[in-house]
């Protein structure tokens, strides 16, 4: 992993990586090898892809498993309290792993990081996890390492709220398909969720270096490049150079190539008709929006802290279909917020049985600590929220069916990602994101194609059409 020549990733960091090479040289008798653990959402993800080419700055080569490893990062998610406990489990099974090797670096990053309680009982109950750093603070790894190889406990858990850093080393996963993150952050505290208080304040990157990021994964030939912010729709907002999230999508999509461009997530309360504009001129986005709108009741909305009312919503949808017919939408669904009656709950499926989302992502509400919504009554038992959850699963079931059997007919491009289990047929994923088979070559793989819909029979499958 190299720094580019005019890079603007702080030169101590780089410094601090040669010194972690040569250290980890003087003490292991191997490559030393680097495992990260990711948890939660795209933007986690995208992050691991960040500490990955940080760790291949420092001298490691990447492992995916824990116990050849000589450092384990855990990049946590802190939005729901299940994730939480999925880390707790599996930090504490680390720990036969750190008295088998003692030179065994173990460390803890991303939301979870970011709370005052988890860092204390890390400290506390822990104490075999060497560093505990934070979403705002990762670009500075090597010195982190660098500490711990000089017996220091590093716990960095500051949230400066400064600019984002530029020109972080990333390894990325995949070839064919990357993340791009636009913005980091969100300012909207919906009464639920955590993220304003472990991401911080929204900062939105320059539009030059996103761009710039945007050539470089073209020109290595990615097809689909997903834009990453917890609210896309409110990208460069007060900033001086004026290219809001439009103008953006416009600029991505007038780079020379053959991809494809995706973005999420969108606020409603941000997503303009501006956007829905940029979305149908922008021939290489993806007809495909992915738009949260937790409930269908007025009055749950508000508590939710969310600035529009079902009424918007519908609103919004009825603007994005008539400029986009073939749009698939999707949505977050939150059940069994604090005080939501079953009135209200039967609100929130009227709403998914008029929109016929082509899918859905749907949780129940999770008590966040230090969130207005923790504070708040909630009566309703566990079982029965798990009652309505089942109901909204069934209920969008049929939807998905139906919205799969109405794309039968159509023409889409898919973008190809594999072989299917059947010899001669490839499988890929449409603008919507939803998986089709049919036979083509395999000179196709990682290409973008164009196939006709056939048919559905629990699968969607089609013909080849064209490049
Ligand atoms: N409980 C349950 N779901 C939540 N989400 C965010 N916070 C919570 C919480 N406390 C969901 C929202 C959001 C998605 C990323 O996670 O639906 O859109
Ligand atoms: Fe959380 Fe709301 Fe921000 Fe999304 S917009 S990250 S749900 S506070």
């Amino acid at each position: 992993m190299e720094i580019l020549q005019n890079s603007s990733y702080p030169t101590e960091q780089v410094a601090f990586a040669e010194r972690v090479n040569q250290l980890l040289k003087d003490k292991l008798d191997h490559r030393p090898k680097a495992c990260v653990v990711t948890y939660g959402c795209q933007q986690n993800v995208s992050d691991s892809e960040r500490l990955k080419g940080m760790l291949c700055l420092c001298g490691y080569e990447m492992t995916e498993q824990t116990d050849e490893a000589d450092l384990i990062l855990s990049n946590t998610c802190a939005v729901r309290g299940h994730a939480e406990d999925r880390v707790y489990g599996n930090v504490g099974a680390l720990k036969h792993l750190k008295r088998r090797n003692p030179n065994l670096i173990i460390g803890v990053c991303g939301c979870m990081a970011q709370q005052q309680i988890v860092v204390d009982r890390f400290k506390k109950s822990f104490r075999y996890v060497d560093m505990v750093f934070g979403t705002q603070v990762q670009h500075r790894l090597p010195e982190m390492i660098y500490r711990v190889l000089q017996g220091e406990h590093v716990y960095e858990t500051s949230l400066p709220n400064d600019s984002i850093v530029e020109d972080v080393p990333v390894r990325r996963d995949g070839e064919v398909k990357g993340w791009l993150p636009i913005m980091n952050g969100c300012n909207n505290f919906c009464t639920y969720c955590i993220v304003p208080y472990v991401r911080g304040r929204e900062r939105s990157r320059e539009p030059e270096a996103v761009l710039q990021e945007a050539r470089e994964m073209i020109a290595a030939g990615y097809k689909e490049i997903m834009l990453l912010g917890q609210n896309v729709n409110s990208y460069g907002k007060g900033e001086a150079h004026g290219v809001n999230f439009a103008k953006l999508l416009r600029q991505i999509n007038a780079i020379e190539g053959d991809f494809r461009i995706r973005f999420m997530t969108s606020h409603p309360k941000d997503c303009t008709t501006e956007v829905l504009d940029a979305m149908r001129d922008c021939e290489k986005v993806a007809k495909h929006l992915h738009l949260p709108f937790q409930s269908g009741s007025d009055r749950i909305l508000k508590q939710m802290n969310r600035h529009y009312d079902r009424a918007g919503y519908l609103n919004l949808i009825k603007e994005a279909r008539e400029r986009m017919p073939q749009l698939a939408i999707t949505s977050d669904i939150i059940v069994g917020f604090p005080g939501e009656t079953y009135e209200d709950f039967c609100e929130t499926l009227s709403l998914v049985r008029s929109v016929e989302f082509t899918s859905l992502f749907t949780f129940i509400y999770s008590p966040r600590e230090g969130t207005p919504a923790a504070r708040m009554d909630d009566p309703v038992s566990r079982a029965e929220k798990g009652k309505w959850f089942n109901e909204l699963l069934k209920t969008q079931e049929a939807v998905t069916s139906k919205t799969l059997q109405a794309a039968v007919g159509s023409t889409q491009r898919v973008l190809v990602e594999g072989c299917a289990d059947t010899s001669g047929f490839l499988v890929g994923h449409t603008d919507g994101n939803l998986s089709v088979e049919f036979a083509a070559d395999e000179s196709l793989l990682n290409q973008l194609c164009t196939v006709k819909i056939t048919s559905y029979d629990g699968i969607l499958r089609g013909e080849y059409i064209s490049k």
